[in-house]
């Protein structure tokens, strides 16, 4: 709908400027590039800075306003003005409302979609946590960032499919059996589950390597028994097997607690153990096009032309490593979904991984290497301490959502003491503040975790848009709104108008996150839509108008928010909290 509009107001500078200058050879998209949101709707709802289009049309900023300004009109467009080589431009309330309000409402929870996946299959690899290693704060970003941009290929369209790679197959394994064996009893794993594995894992880490702290010499005769069980499970072991297999299912039945929390299901849960029969064909195709070379006993893709390090196949003793796997992966599901595109979602750590082996793809010879696209976050450290995770020092993720989950109940308790189904409410809101405060970063930055600002009411926060949301939903059903449009609608005050032009804009933040593969667009969208409505709800009278059309209007306008702003929450993992 923005999209639509700005294409109008692009068309309307575009004929101005040909009156100006028939021969320049500007056409529509150039314009569009060069339009802005002015940050203060009082200098207008869009923007032109003039000084872009100084060279070609050979006047000064200044003179290009004043010249274009009177040439713009139009049915959208209220006015515009020129100031200070900026030429800007006012939209037409009552436009907008006559085109939105009946388009969202039509729409529904399809409004926004930028509709460009259609036929399209998009695989995204995300979450993917080492069994039996702790499931921490580390792994939210993979998890939330790969959900969320689940949601806005398929809100676009695309047939995604959703695939946690489990870590399910390696050397840990071979520690976690010894440990087991030691010190772990069938009881202890079935009541405890996955906090036992990880317990035992730790002890096993420290007995190894030894831990000055706790008194523990280095014994690295444990680390030749792992290596050792491992081995057998390599080679069929039937009873490590079975341990094997067992560990994963106690883990997976951890994980989907975490997940259910989060409204995540995934498509596939093909770990790394799926991959081991899938590899050799790989590496013979490696060998065969002679990209494999000896290095110390070891198989590696030369990539210094590219100026990045050898890419490792193989070991010395001929096992393999995780990029074999991961090129066997890539293989197996271009074959299995036939996908458009592939995406990655880890820590920014494995960036040089995946640019080695997405090179050794297109080595290989495959004409789809740049389908594959890798989306790296920063780190998370909480309240400034970075993580450890061998030695069992991390703040679990079921931990972290337990504490906002405690933290928002007695919030609650305090705010709304006679409120109906708080659990249920308590969860949607403590998890949508861990998520909301995560997603709010700019992926790529580090950050620093602080549970205070994540869980407050007030500021910037998911239990602030989450009662934002509330608020709107209480007020139509106040109301008594069916969901119905007036047949005309009143447009009397400028905060209508504002919060107009936020819900249009709507479709072309969802067209950037997908672009930039950025969820933190559509957090810092929603707070968008959230400050405006509550501008609305505070200054204009809206179940209490006295003007029934502009009563009638006023709640359908409410009722458009309220679509934009569920349909937003969907795209980065909150829930539509109707009451809180
Ligand atoms: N399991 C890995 C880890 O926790 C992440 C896997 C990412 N996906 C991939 N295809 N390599 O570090």
């Amino acid at each position: 709908m923005m999209i639509l509009i700005k294409t109008q107001i692009a068309d309307e500078i575009l004929g101005g400027v040909k009156t100006i200058a028939p021969a320049c050879e500007l056409d529509r998209d150039a314009i569009l590039a060069l339009l802005e949101y002015p940050p203060d709707p009082a200098m207008g709802d869009i923007a032109l800075p003039c000084f872009k289009l100084s060279r070609t049309l050979r006047r000064s900023p200044v003179q290009i306003a004043q010249t274009l300004a009177p040439l713009i009109g139009g049915d959208c467009i209220d006015r515009a003005e020129a100031v200070n080589g900026y030429l800007n431009i006012y939209l037409s309330g009552q436009y907008l409302a006559d085109r939105l309000i009946p388009a969202i409402t039509a729409e529904g929870d399809g409004y926004g979609s930028p509709r460009i996946g259609e036929g399209k299959t998009v695989v995204l690899d995300y979450s993917s946590p080492n069994v039996a290693k702790p499931f921490h704060i580390g792994h939210l970003g993979t998890t939330v960032i790969g959900h969320s941009l689940k949601k806005l290929h398929e809100f676009a369209g695309y047939k995604c499919v959703g695939i946690n790679y489990l870590g399910d197959w390696g050397t840990q394994f071979g520690k976690l059996i010894v440990a087991y064996r030691l010190w772990g009893s069938k009881e202890a794993v079935e009541e405890k589950g996955i906090d036992e594995l990880v317990a035992l894992y730790v002890r096993i880490n420290n007995a190894i390597s030894g831990n000055a702290e706790l008194g523990i010499a280095p014994d690295t005769s444990l680390a030749d028994m792992a290596r050792a069980e491992f081995h057998k499970m390599e080679t069929g072991d039937p009873e490590n097997i079975a341990l094997w297999k067992w560990f994963v299912e106690i883990s997976l039945i951890e994980y989907q607690k975490t997940y259910k929390q989060l409204d995540i299901t995934f498509d596939s849960y093909k770990g790394e153990s799926f991959y081991t029969d899938k590899m050799p064909a790989q590496v013979e195709k490696l060998r065969e096009a002679g990209l494999l070379k000896l290095d110390d006993g070891a198989s590696i893709v030369d990539l210094e032309p590219y100026g990045m390090p050898p890419c490792l196949i193989l070991k010395r003793d001929g096992s393999t490593l995780y990029p074999t796997r991961d090129i066997a992966a890539a293989v197996y599901r271009k074959n299995e979904y036939h996908f458009d595109k592939a995406i990655y979602v880890t820590s920014a750590q494995q960036c040089l991984h995946f640019q080695q082996w997405f090179k050794v793809v297109e080595l290989m010879g495959y004409d789809w290497h740049d389908q594959l696209v890798h989306v790296p976050y920063g780190t998370v450290s909480v309240n400034g301490a970075k993580l450890a995770t061998r030695t069992g020092n991390v703040v679990l993720l079921k931990d972290l959502f337990a504490a906002a989950i405690e933290k928002v109940t007695e919030i609650m308790e305090e705010k709304n003491p006679a409120l109906k189904g708080r659990t249920d409410i308590a969860e949607a809101v403590g998890v949508g503040a861990i998520v909301f405060y995560y997603l709010s970063n700019n992926r790529i930055k580090d950050i620093n975790f602080s549970m205070e600002d994540a869980l407050s009411f007030d500021g910037n926060t998911g239990p602030y848009v989450q009662y934002t949301y509330a608020r709107a939903c209480s007020i139509l059903e106040k109301a008594g709104a069916d969901g119905t449009v007036p047949a005309s609608l009143t447009i009397t005050d400028p905060l209508e108008k504002t919060l107009l032009v936020t819900l249009s804009q709507f479709e072309e933040r969802v067209r950037m996150a997908l672009r930039d593969y950025e969820p933190s667009y559509i957090t810092r969208y929603i707070l968008d839509v959230a400050a405006a409505f509550n501008r609305f709800y505070h200054d204009c009278a809206i179940t209490t108008a006295e003007d029934p059309a502009v009563r009638a209007t006023r709640i359908a306008l409410t009722g458009a928010a309220k679509i934009v702003l569920g349909n937003a929450f969907g795209l980065v993992c909150l829930r539509k909290t109707e009451k809180i």
